[in-house]
């Protein structure tokens, strides 16, 4: 029998499983990705955790039919490379060549994009045409789905939405070099850049209290003291909610999604933020597009980039 490999290539973790043709997981495997050190780690790391789960499912690699790969963008879905993610030091890398021994199919997909697939035929997407799914975690990225169709653009790159500038004032720097972008503003790197921020100027917060070195300080870290009633850590958790408000405004008057679905790993600690993300969507989105929206989080959980690249793959195998 034939089965299918899944990759969630992240910022921070990738995450691999091998299904079977019906989607069905038989094992996954989690690891760091190492993703400033050079291509050839990356990729190291990546073929490790696919040796992995073959392992663990007693899966031969002969058995293999095609592998999925759901990588941060830009990328060229066409061609299978990814061009430069801001998050990740991968230069035109292409991703069948690196993956050749395995001497299969590799699909690439972008990996909010592979959420939107995975949210759409494993989730709660699953009768719904038009909607927009956001990845919230190292970067910030929308995978979004029109007429039940993904949305790729010209350069395989709709939905670029982390690199919308929120602030053209800021001059806190972006991966993509751009200033004041969504993501630098509003994904977990922002939790934790802010977090080190508010130690370093020795604000009366309990955050450094929590981790052994501030170079730990990440966006749970930030939620965590929050949720212990630091008013720092809430400060932050309200700046935050009010740039992702914005941004999820702005994706429903480009997109007029019927559902807009979160995930990533900001998502964890989504209470803390929902009820202001949702007051600032509202009032600065078109009325008639924005109501009787509400924001769903993912329930898929941390599976659902894995779930998608799955589920890219077993869709182009089909055509
Ligand atoms: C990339 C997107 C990606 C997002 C989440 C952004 O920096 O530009 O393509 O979807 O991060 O990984
Ligand atoms: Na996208
Ligand atoms: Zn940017």
């Amino acid at each position: 029998s034939k089965y299918v490999v899944g990759i969630d290539l992240g910022g921070t973790k990738i995450l691999t499983a091998v299904a079977d043709m019906e989607g069905e997981i038989l094992a996954k495997v989690k690891r760091p990705t190492e993703a400033k050190k050079s291509k050839d780690i990356i990729f190291a790391n990546i073929k490790e955790t696919i040796y992995q789960v073959l392992e663990k499912a007693d899966i031969n690699v002969e058995e293999i039919a095609g592998i999925g790969l759901g990588s941060p963008g830009p990328l060229d879905v066409e061609t299978g490379v990814i061009v430069n993610p801001p998050n990740l030091e991968l230069k035109d890398v292409d991703v069948e060549k690196e993956l050749s021994e395995f001497k299969v199919p590799v699909f690439l997909e972008n990996d909010a994009n592979a959420a939107a697939v995975g949210e759409k035929y494993f989730g709660s997407g699953q009768d719904t045409k038009d909607m927009v799914y956001i990845t919230i975690s190292t970067g910030i990225g929308a995978g979004v789905i029109m007429d039940g169709q993904i949305l790729h653009g010209a350069d395989s790159g709709a939905g670029e939405l982390g690199h919308a500038t929120l602030d053209p004032h800021s001059d806190v720097q972006c991966g993509c070099g751009n200033y004041g972008c969504f993501e630098v503003l509003a994904s977990g790197t922002a939790l934790s850049r802010r977090g080190r921020e508010a130690v370093k100027e020795r604000k009366d917060t309990m955050i450094a209290d929590l981790v052994a070195d501030t170079a730990e300080i990440d966006g749970a870290v930030v939620a965590k003291a929050a949720r212990k009633g630091d008013k720092i850590a809430k400060e932050i958790i309200d700046e935050v909610a009010n740039y992702l408000g914005i941004g999820l405004a702005n994706a429903i008057n480009n997109f007029n999604p019927e559902k807009i679905i979160i995930g990533g790993g900001v998502t964890d600690s989504w209470d803390l933020f929902a009820e202001k993300v949702e007051r600032v969507m509202k009032r600065r989105a078109l009325d008639f597009l924005v109501k009787g929206k509400e924001i769903t989080t993912s329930q898929l959980g941390s599976e659902i980039g894995v779930k998608g690249a799955l589920g890219v793959v077993l869709l182009r195998l089909e055509k």
